[in-house]
Order: C-alpha cells, then sequence, then structure tokens
C-alpha cells in the first residue's frame, strides 16, 4: 500500500486517481486544512476503487506511526504541506512547522516501521533567483529568500542527510515548475480557486468573481514585462511521479527532477490564449509585483527525459483549453 500525505488537495487527489488506475492500493492522510472531504468521494467515484482515509495531522508523530502500524505501507507520496508564498511570509512558523516539522516527523515514522521509498513534492521555488536559466538540478543552491522556499529546501536537505544513515532508503525528489489544468472529469478542485496566481484569477474572472483580471507587474526585464513561467499539465506531473516512484523502487539513493515543461510563457502570452480562444477581450489591471514573485524562470528537464523516459505531452494549447472544459464545468454547476 501506498500512503499519500495530503492527498485530498490539488495534486494529491489528481495523483490518487493515478494510482488507483494504475492498481496500487492507497492510503490518504490528510488533515483537511486546504481541502474537504468531497474529495475523497470524488477520487473513489472516478476511479470507482475503494480509498482508505485517516484524518490526521502530519505534525503529530502519534498519527503517522498509527498510520504505519496499522497498514501494511512499503512507500509514501508526501504531498501534504503549505504552498503560499506570500502566506509564508505573514506565517513563517506554521510553514516549518507543516513543510519540515512533518516531513521530519514523516521520515521518522518510516524509520520505525521500515518503510524506505518515498517521493517528495518539492518546488522550483528552491532555485531562487540567481541561477542561468534555464534551471538544472544540479545548481549548487543558496537558501532563497521567501520562507515557502526555505522550507522546501531544508525538507530536501533533511531527506538527503537522512539517506547517509540509512543505505536502503530511496528518495525522489520533485522540483515542480506550474503545475496547472484539471483531471478531465472536472471534479478534482484546486482551493487556490480564489487565490491571485494566473489561472486561479483567469477562472474567478470568467465565473464573474472578480470585476477586472489582475497583472502584478508589468515592468519586469522580460520579453513583454509580465512574469514568465513554465506551466505543465496536471496529468503530464503525475504520469512524472509514476515513473518517479518506479525509478527509485529500482535504484536506491537521492534523485532530484524538476518537472516542467522545459518552456517559458509570460503571463500576457497565457492571457492572449484565453482571449483566442473565448473570442474575448479581457479588462486587465496592472497591479504592483507581488513580495517574491520573480522575473521569470523555466526548467531544464533533459534529466527526466534521460533518466525517467519522462516527456510531457500537453503543450501550452492543450493546457488552456483543459482549463476552459473546466471552466464550462464550473460554470454549469455554480
Ligand atoms: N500547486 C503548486 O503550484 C505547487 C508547486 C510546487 C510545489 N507544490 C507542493 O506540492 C504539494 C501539494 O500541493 P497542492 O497544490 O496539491 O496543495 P494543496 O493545498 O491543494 O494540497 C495539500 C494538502 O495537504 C493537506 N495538508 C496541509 N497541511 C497538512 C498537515 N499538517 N497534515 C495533513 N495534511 C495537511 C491540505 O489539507 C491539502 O489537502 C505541496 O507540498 C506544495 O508545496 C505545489
Amino acid at each position: 500500500m501506498i500512503l499519500v500525505t495530503g492527498g485530498c488537495g490539488y495534486i494529491g487527489s489528481h495523483c490518487a486517481v493515478e494510482l488507483l488506475k494504475n492498481n496500487k492500493d492507497i492510503l490518504i492522510i490528510d488533515d483537511l486544512s486546504n481541502s474537504d472531504y468531497q474529495s475523497i468521494r470524488n477520487i473513489k467515484l472516478i476511479s470507482n476503487k475503494n480509498v482508505e482515509f485517516i484524518h490526521g495531522d502530519i505534525t503529530d508523530i502519534d498519527v503517522l506511526n498509527d498510520c504505519f502500524s496499522q497498514n501494511n505501507i512499503e512507500s509514501v507520496f508526501h504531498f501534504a504541506g503549505k504552498k503560499s508564498i506570500s502566506e509564508s511570509y505573514k506565517d513563517p512558523l506554521s510553514y516549518f512547522s507543516t513543510n519540515v516539522k512533518g516531513t521530519i516527523n514523516l521520515i521518522e515514522s518510516m524509520q520505525k516501521y521500515d518503510v524506505n521509498n518515498i517521493i517528495f513534492s518539492s518546488s522550483a521555488t528552491v532555485y531562487g533567483s540567481d541561477y542561468p536559466l534555464p534551471w538544472k538540478e544540479d545548481l549548487i543552491l543558496n537558501m532563497p529568500h521567501n520562507p515557502y522556499a526555505k522550507s522546501k529546501l531544508m525538507s530536501e536537505n533533511i531527506l538527503k542527510s537522512y539517506l547517509s544513515t540509512n543505505q536502503n532508503f530511496s528518495i525522489g525528489i520533485l522540483r515542480y515548475f506550474n503545475p496547472i489544468g484539471f483531471h478531465s472529469s472536472g471534479l478534482l478542485e484546486d482551493k487556490v480557486l480564489g487565490s491571485s496566481n494566473l489561472v486561479p484569477s483567469i477562472i474567478s474572472y470568467l465565473l464573474k468573481n472578480i470585476q477586472f483580471l489582475p497583472v502584478y507587474g508589468d515592468n519586469y526585464d522580460t520579453k513583454d514585462g509580465s512574469g514568465v513561467r513554465d506551466y505543465i499539465h496536471i496529468i503530464d506531473l503525475i504520469e512524472g511521479h509514476l515513473k518517479a516512484y518506479e525509478y527509485t523502487k529500482k535504484n536506491k539513493g537521492c534523485f532530484v527532477w524538476n518537472l516542467g515543461s522545459g518552456e517559458g510563457f509570460s503571463v500576457f502570452e497565457i492571457i492572449k490564449k484565453f482571449e483566442e480562444l473565448l473570442d474575448m477581450k479581457f479588462d486587465l489591471r496592472v497591479l504592483p509585483r507581488r513580495e517574491g514573485d520573480l522575473a521569470e524562470y523555466w526548467a531544464d528537464i533533459s534529466k527526466a527525459n534521460r533518466e525517467l523516459n519522462w516527456y510531457p505531452e500537453k503543450d501550452i494549447n492543450n493546457m488552456v483549453k483543459n482549463i476552459l472544459a473546466f471552466f464550462e464545468i464550473k460554470k454549469e454547476n455554480n
């Protein structure tokens, strides 16, 4: 059985569905702080399979020990965590508690119950800002500025340090760039809808929950002044997890892979793609840059291509169409 921490969230729920599709038994632990129980119902509905669920907090080691002692767990997919850069400036301690202490607890519990395989959700934010593009996994990283990215880099380093004490351990660290898109059922949500990120903002704008579409900064040193990001479709991202899992089951050690598309698109370019497909003009407002946002970044994904035979299939047009299909489902349900 695979333990999926944070399996009710955006990425975890998509991964849970794919694991079940691949005939894996899963146990989800989630404290529902950024999700709800409907996620479990929807995972069951889509997969037509049973899902074990524990409503619990990974910062409580007793809860984790119970998970491992009462279930035959062979691997962990570790998604549970907090993910907002701006919130992490306001409440850094809760970021270190959930993201770092939660990861330490998990390793301790895995050690106690002799579970030796983990796939960890890291983030492109660990690269900070000082490196030439595209970012490669073997860069020697300085501590990034924002508390969220710090908590991810600290967790990576803790996992790597633990490896030297346990030769049986294998770790897949996945540095996500910007995951977007949804399962075709439209049933798996991203609670970040309502946040200031680009795709959630576009969906809110189309649902008329906000009056204008905010663009945070148009004076960056980029191709058109707006921020440039590397967008990766959620289903391609999850495929990367399954391949990383297979790889780390066969190879002991710590392996780091970027999961992105390898291409950068600007905020204005993405907006234009939506406008073209919808045949409408968005009402844009340029607002000041957000704290912690970088001008531009994208991934070098040649390592994941080579070692995992992982190649993202959905290009930016597919991603935008998939988001619009999700929006249509949301609109019908509204
Ligand atoms: N979505 C992104 O853009 C992105 C990018 C890079 C990295 N990540 C990382 O990927 C992981 C998953 O991200 P997501 O977008 O699915 O986030 P999400 O918030 O949708 O999912 C995280 C899940 O973890 C749960 N959780 C939070 N704290 C917990 C705790 N203490 N104990 C148990 N469960 C807890 C939440 O309730 C939620 O269901 C996170 O670790 C995040 O930092 C996400």
